[in-house]
């Protein structure tokens, strides 16, 4: 059965346009002129790794910041630039795998207009081990797609109205180079990597969807981060992570939709 999400976007006054047009919006964000009309940035797990990331330098670019977090009153980096910046920064409590309080969320924020809306908040679960092939924790297995790959849908979902008021309307999905099939060489991790895998088939659908309302839809793959879910061993630090996605983002056009992209602007083969 096919499942019918009410997405209600308004044809895009840029959709149809040429790459070179699109290329001009985004990189307009940079003019110090531009920096007037604020886009407006919504991330989930934005208060520690890639998602604090992600808040602190759309900050820096002047950016609105939405600025989602499991626990505020233990967001104290969040609440930090937050204070410092409180003309940019608003801090909402958001259990991504929480269906009403995402749809609460949504709907106390009626007239906000959302131009980039970043799937961030993830989980790791279960062994990194290779060659391990042993009787998964089926209930974690479960949560692990909730968060990783029913909550991206549901916030797409949930904040499409938001992303209709937005000429930009862009969805970036934080997948993981370990939800790629093709790139599966080394096993375990059955339950992360299925979550991903699956996001990126999310992703891909949601592409076809909302192809005719203007959106862009994309997985990114932030590289292997120092952060705690990376690690300390991990290869770069989520400033180089992030930098990297924020230019791969700038540069979307619509013919990006639906592409797995790494932090490096490199094609993941799904
Ligand atoms: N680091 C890497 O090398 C790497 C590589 C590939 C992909 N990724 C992906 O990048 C994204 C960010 O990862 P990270 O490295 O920054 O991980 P991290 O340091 O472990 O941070 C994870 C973030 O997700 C939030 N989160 C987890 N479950 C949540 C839920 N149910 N509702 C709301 N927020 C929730 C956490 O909030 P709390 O503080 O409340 O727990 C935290 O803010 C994830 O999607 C991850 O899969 C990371």
């Amino acid at each position: 059965m096919r499942q019918c999400i009410a997405i209600e976007m308004p044809r895009s006054d840029t959709a149809g346009s040429s790459d070179k047009t699109l290329l001009i919006r985004h990189d307009r964000h940079h003019d110090t002129h531009e920096k007037a009309d604020m886009s407006t940035v919504l991330i989930t797990g934005a208060n520690r790794g890639i998602g604090l990331e992600f808040s602190q330098q759309y900050v820096a670019d002047g950016w609105q910041v939405v600025a989602c977090t499991r626990r505020p009153e233990k967001s104290d980096a969040l609440n930090s630039l937050a204070a410092r910046h409180p003309q940019q920064i608003s801090v909402h409590a958001l259990d991504v795998a929480d269906h009403t309080q995402i749809d609460q969320l949504a709907a106390s924020l009626p007239h906000l207009s959302i131009d980039l809306l970043l799937n961030n908040a993830g989980v790791y679960t279960g062994s990194h081990a290779a060659g391990v092939f042993q009787a998964p924790d089926y209930e974690t297995w479960a949560y692990a797609f909730l968060v990783n790959t029913i909550a991206p849908l549901k916030m797409a979902q949930a904040f499409s109205p938001h992303l209709s008021r937005s000429t930009q309307k862009i969805i970036a999905t934080i997948s993981s180079q370990m939800g790629s099939i093709a790139d599966n060489n080394s096993g375990g991790s059955y339950m992360y990597r299925s979550s991903k895998a699956a996001v990126n088939m999310v992703v891909k659908t949601l592409a076809i969807d909302l192809k005719t309302a203007g959106a862009i839809v994309v997985a990114l793959h932030p590289g292997w981060v120092k952060t705690d879910m990376g690690g300390p061993n991990a290869l770069i630090s989520p400033t180089q992570s992030v930098s990297g996605m924020r230019q791969v983002i700038r540069r979307l056009t619509p013919e990006d939709s639906g592409r797995f992209i790494s932090y490096n602007g490199q094609m993941i083969p799904w």
